[in-house]
C-alpha cells in the first residue's frame, strides 16, 4: 500500500507553515497517520545541515553551487530516511517545502543551470515524488511585509537566504509561476493573501478527494 505525499511551497511569509499544522492536525483527527516535515531539514542529518545554510555564523561566503548541493543532501537523506518508509507503510506526508523549492530558488533565484538544477534533483529523489503540490502564492510585497513583522516579533535570528535582495524574491517568485504552469496536474495554487481560515478550505477542498480510507 502507498500513502499520499503532499508538499507545500511559496515565497517566505506567504503562511505555509501554519497550512502544513492545520492540514496536519485536520488529518490526524480522521485516524491517518502523518508525518509533517520541514525542508531543509526533518532528520537529524538534515538538520544540521539547514543550520548551516542559514545561521551559521560561517556561511556568509557559501556558493550557489554548494548551497544547491547541501539543500539536496539534505532531501537525499530525508526521502531515504523517512519519505520513502513512511509511504511504504501507507502513511501520509505533509512537507514544508521540497524539490520544487531548489528549482525556484537555486534555479530561478540564484540563476544556477536549471539543467543541472534539475540532475541534483533527481539523484537525489529518485523516483520518490510528491502526489499533490500546494503553491500558497502572495503578493511579493505582502511577502515581504510579514517577513518584516515576523522579523520584528521574534528573537533576532540571521538568516543568510532572507539576507537575499528583492530582486531574488521576485525571480523566485517568477520561478515558482513557472514551474505551476508546467505542471498543472501536480501543482495546485492557493491564495495566500485571504484569511488563514479561508485558505485552509481552500487546501482542504484539494486535499480531500485525494484521501484514501483509513
Ligand atoms: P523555511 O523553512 O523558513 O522556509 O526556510 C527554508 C529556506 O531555504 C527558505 O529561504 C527557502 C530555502 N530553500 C532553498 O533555497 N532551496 C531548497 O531546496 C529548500 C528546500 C529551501
Amino acid at each position: 500500500m502507498s500513502g499520499l505525499f503532499i508538499t507545500f511551497e511559496g515565497t517566505e511569509g506567504c503562511g505555509k507553515s501554519t497550512q502544513v499544522k492545520l492540514l496536519a492536525d485536520r488529518l490526524r483527527s480522521l485516524g491517518y497517520v502523518v508525518h509533517t516535515l520541514r525542508e531543509p531539514g526533518g532528520t537529524p542529518i538534515g538538520e544540521e545541515i539547514r543550520h548551516t545554510l542559514k545561521h551559521s555564523h560561517d556561511n556568509a561566503a557559501m556558493t550557489a553551487e554548494a548551497e544547491l548541493l547541501l539543500m539536496n543532501a539534505s532531501r537525499a537523506q530525508l526521502v531515504r530516511e523517512i519519505i520513502r518508509p513512511a509511504l511504504a507503510a501507507g502513511e501520509i506526508i505533509v512537507s514544508d517545502r521540497f524539490y520544487d523549492s531548489t528549482t525556484a530558488y537555486q534555479g530561478y533565484g540564484r540563476q544556477l543551470d536549471l539543467q543541472h538544477v534539475e540532475t541534483v534533483i533527481e539523484f537525489a529523489v529518485g523516483e520518490t515524488k510528491p502526489d499533490i503540490t500546494l503553491l500558497v502564492q502572495v503578493p511579493p510585497e505582502v511577502s515581504a511585509d510579514r517577513l518584516r513583522s515576523r522579523q520584528a516579533n521574534l528573537p533576532f535570528v540571521r538568516d543568510r537566504i532572507e539576507e537575499a535582495d528583492r530582486a531574488f524574491f521576485e525571480r523566485v517568485d517568477r520561478g515558482y509561476q513557472a514551474i505551476a504552469a508546467a505542471d498543472p496536474d501536480r501543482i495546485k495554487i492557493v491564495n495566500g493573501a485571504h484569511s488563514i481560515a479561508d485558505v485552509s478550505v481552500d487546501i482542504w477542498s484539494l486535499i480531500e478527494p485525494r484521501l484514501f480510507r483509513t
